[in-house]
């Protein structure tokens, strides 16, 4: 049985007020939530603040990218063991804003992925197709390369306690999002290619949905049997909406677990 997970991806979002009063609305609101694992990724500048205002609650950190290197001179970079060391658990990579703005290829994001099971943190790893790839029907084939990258040099066994996100890149910050039908597809397809490699893997690994999650798509998404749950940019900002998306959550995976 797969336990969902949303997580909130702030991006380049944030300040130290921002962050205090985030956190401790999303505490209130999130006080008595089972059934849905929740993680927040703030700025990385705001890591430890966030570590601290989440003490003794059940949200978890995340982390919005990582380098390859563990120290030295790499001016500006924010390593696996750093992450680590003040308390980080999921990871995000691949995000499409690396993928485009800092032109990271999917062999150097598998280095990525390798760095973060190295250091025992768990791997966000965003995949999805541009909308030209999607409108001529390169799909599937765009998220097996980016995920082949990773299997071929780690095999499957590094998707034990990884996630996975599917976010096509014409859903992002967009406001049009996938179709439940159309997300359920591609993550019925991303299971598959990994069930050709190792089943048990594929059945537990979670695969989350994103690309412009909202109060009103959520629990119609979360109704899809392959979509674990959500990795959300916008709505993640504003704690009734990101509250809202969890509750929708925990509803739907009830459902489906019963039935
Ligand atoms: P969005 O962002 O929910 O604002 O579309 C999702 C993401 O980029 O992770």
């Amino acid at each position: 049985m797969r336990h969902p997970l949303v997580m909130g991806n702030w991006k380049l979002n944030g300040s130290t007020k921002m962050v205090k009063e985030l956190i401790r609305n999303l505490r209130n609101k999130l006080n008595s939530v089972s059934g849905c694992n929740v993680a927040i990724a703030p700025p990385a500048l705001y890591l430890a603040q966030a570590k601290q205002a989440l003490t003794g609650s059940k949200i978890a950190l995340g982390a919005q990218d990582v380098d390859v290197n563990l120290s030295g001179a790499f001016t500006g970079y924010t390593s696996a063991e750093m992450l680590k060391d003040i308390g980080a658990k999921y990871i995000i990579i691949g995000h499409s804003d690396h993928r485009t703005y800092h032109k990271e290829s999917d062999e150097f994001i598998a280095k990525k992925f390798a760095v973060l099971k190295s250091q025992g943190l768990t791997p966000v790893l965003c995949i999805g197709e541009s909308k030209e790839e999607n409108s001529t029907g390169k799909t599937k084939q765009v998220c097996t390369h980016q995920i082949d990258a990773v299997l071929n040099t780690l095999g499957a066994s590094a998707f034990e306690n990884s996630v996975i996100a599917y976010e096509p890149i014409w859903a992002i910050g967009t406001g049009k999002s996938a179709t439940p039908t159309q997300a359920q597809a591609v993550h019925k397809y991303i299971r598959y290619h990994l069930a050709k490699q190792d089943s048990a893997i594929a059945e537990q690994v979670i695969i989350q949905y994103g690309g412009s999650v909202t109060t009103s798509n959520a629990a119609e998404l979360f109704s899809q049997p392959d979509i674990d749950g959500a990795l959300v940019g916008g709505a993640s900002l504003k704690a009734d909406d990101f509250a809202t998306i969890i509750n929708a959550a925990v509803t739907a995976k009830k459902t489906v677990y019963l039935s």
